[in-house]
Order: structure tokens, then sequence, then C-alpha cells
């Protein structure tokens, strides 16, 4: 069995390989991933030497780097390689039409081309739009509010129109808001818990009463791998955490995992334009194909601020050289 992964030394993306070869004793990988700011060759160093795992640097939009990723033939294409960060969105748009939206079509042509039996795009809840009440379900309309999830949505189109129109075997996993070792430090809780251990405030948007679903990267990539095996072609499965908190909640759960107090340590900024109040999603179906959660939040997240305190020599050199312009330019003149 061999898999073409791409995007794998993103976060979700490495999480998912480690946890892939760990589990399928007989599971080869390919990853495919474009190395930019977010693809850190140091996120599988620990799996770089199996012989199960072979790595092609290249873009999904390329449609060169796909055909020689899958070399001979792969059972199955995993894609989580997208530009994920609203902020970055925000500031620069084009990006993620191009990687979410033509990179989905590049991959999903190769499907096409090379009868790939199995296709799986990773998307997220964020396609759903704000959500004032209740959970979105699989079925309801994509209202996406920014830059990112319009990209996200418009991919999660192209891959439901070619079941429609070829028959090319897809499934997507929409998945809540993920959490745990490895995120790159521009995410809500890895900035905030790498600032804290450095002594710095941290940016709390508006008011800080949003709402996101945290679900733990083990959990999530589980749950992938799962769709990829137990679901029906041309369907959608929501992945939700079932961890509905307020920012305000989370931070102060890592002022208090960091002993931070919020006095000193938070500091609210401008809001994010278009911010979206609340996602929740209802992950029934998932679950009727035998799918669940199993991380407890508390003791994920207290696991997740000791991994990033033990593994400084990960995320310092990231919290350098591209960030500090990125952070500069989307935290400078929000401060008020
Ligand atoms: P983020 O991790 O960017 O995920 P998403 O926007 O995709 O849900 O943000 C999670 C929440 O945290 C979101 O409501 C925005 C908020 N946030 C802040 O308040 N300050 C920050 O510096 C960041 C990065 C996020």
């Amino acid at each position: 069995m061999r898999w073409l992964v791409t995007g794998g030394l993103g976060f979700i993306g490495s999480n998912f390989v480690r946890q892939a070869l760990r589990d399928r004793p007989d599971l080869e990988i390919v990853n495919l991933d474009a190395m930019t700011y977010a693809g850190n060759p140091a996120n599988l160093r620990d799996v770089e030497a199996d012989p199960r795992y072979r790595f092609v640097r290249g873009d999904i939009c390329d449609p060169d780097a796909v055909r020689e990723a899958i070399g001979d033939g792969t059972d199955a294409i995993v894609n989580f390689a997208a530009e994920t960060h609203v902020d970055r969105s925000i500031l620069a748009p084009e990006a993620f039409l191009r990687t979410d939206i033509l990179g989905t079509h590049v991959l999903l042509e190769a499907v096409r081309e090379h009868e790939i039996p199995r296709y799986l795009q990773v998307s997220t809840d964020e396609v759903y739009g704000d959500v004032a009440d209740g959970e979105s379900g699989e079925g309801d309309p994509l209202r996406p509010r920014s830059p990112y999830s319009a990209s996200k949505a418009g991919g999660d189109l192209q891959v439901l129109a070619y079941w429609t129109t070829y028959e090319t075997p897809v499934l997507i996993t929409r998945g809540s808001n993920t959490y745990g070792p490895y995120q790159y430090p521009e995410k809500l809780i890895p900035l905030f818990v790498t600032n804290l251990i450095d002594d710095e405030a941290v940016p709390v948007y508006g008011d800080g009463l949003q709402v996101r679903d945290w679900l733990h990267v083990d959990d999530h990539a589980r749950g992938i791998a799962h769709v990829l095996e137990h679901g029906a072609f041309g369907n959608v499965y929501n992945i939700g955490g079932g961890n509905p908190r307020t920012n305000l909640e989370i931070t102060q759960r890592l002022l208090d995992g960091c002993g931070r107090s919020k006095e000193t340590h938070v500091k609210h900024v401008a809001d994010r334009a278009g911010h979206d109040r609340r996602y929740a999603i209802d992950s029934a179906k998932a679950a009727g194909i035998g799918w669940r959660p199993r991380v407890e939040f508390e003791t994920g997240l207290r696991a997740t601020i000791d991994w990033y305190r033990e593994n400084e020599s990960w995320w310092r050199p990231l919290k350098s050289g591209e960030f500090r312009d990125y952070y500069t330019r989307q935290y400078a003149g929000r401060y008020h």
C-alpha cells in the first residue's frame, strides 16, 4: 500500500505521516511538499531514515512535480498542501487562490490521468462561515468570509464537481481548529505559548469572545485516515473536536500553563477584518463510520504547552527570519 501525501511537512500533514507509518507497518508514504515557510523538514526528522518514506520537493500547482511524486503509482492521494493562515490571506490573498484552488485542480487532474483509486481533500470548518447558533452539517451551504476560507471552499467545490462530472473517487474532511505539536507559531495556541515562554504579551483580537472548536492533531490525523479508508466517495465528513472555547478561555489556560498573568501579559488589539465569531460543526456522520475524538481537551492542551516548553529548539528558529517580518507587518499597527 502506498499513499501520496502532499504538504506532509506542515503541521497536520507531518503528524498524519508519523501516525500512519506507525500504525500501518505495510504502508509506504511519498511526501510531496513545496517547503514554503510552513513546510519544515524538522517536522519529520524522525521518519526521514525510514525506508517506507520518500520525500519529493515540489509544488502541487506543478503537474510535473505531481507526476514525479506519483511515480509508478499510488493507492491514494491525501492533500494537506495549502496556505492556511487567515491573517496572511488578508495581507496577501493570491497564494491562497493558487495553492488551495489551482493546486487542488492539478491534483484532481492527476487522479483522473493516473486513475488513482482514491483522493482525500483536507478541508476546514471555516468554509461554512460564521455560525451564530447550532452546528454546521455537511450539507449546509458554504458561506466562507475570508480569502483563506473562500479559497478552501473553492477547492472543495472543485473536488465535488469532479465527483459529479467524472466520478473521480473523492472524499473531503472538514476539520475544526487543530492544536498540538509542530504547529507553526503564527496560529493562536503556539503563538501565545511561545510568546508567554519568552515573557512577551499575547495579542487578543477584539473582545476575545470568538468561539472555536478545538481538536487535537492526533485525533484529526486519525479522522483523516479513517475517512480515507471507510468513507463513501463523493462525501464530506466533518471532523470536530467537540471542545468549543472562547479565545479568552484558551488564553487563560495558556497563561496558567506558563505561569503568567492576564494583567501583565494580555493585550487586546484591533480585531481581525471580517473576523468570524463562531465555528461549530456536527461530526455525527464521521461518528457513523466509526471515528470519534479521543484526546481530552485539558490533557491535550497541557501536553501541548509542555511540548513547546520542551522543544524550544524546534520553534525558536521559526520565530526569527521570515516570521519576524510577518509578525511586524501583522501586529505593528494593531496595538492601540
Ligand atoms: P487562528 O489560530 O488564526 O485560527 P482561525 O482563525 O483559522 O480560527 O485563530 C484562532 C482564533 O484566535 C481566532 O478567533 C483569531 C484569534 N487570534 C487572536 O485573537 N490573536 C492572534 O494573534 C491570533 C493569531 C489569533
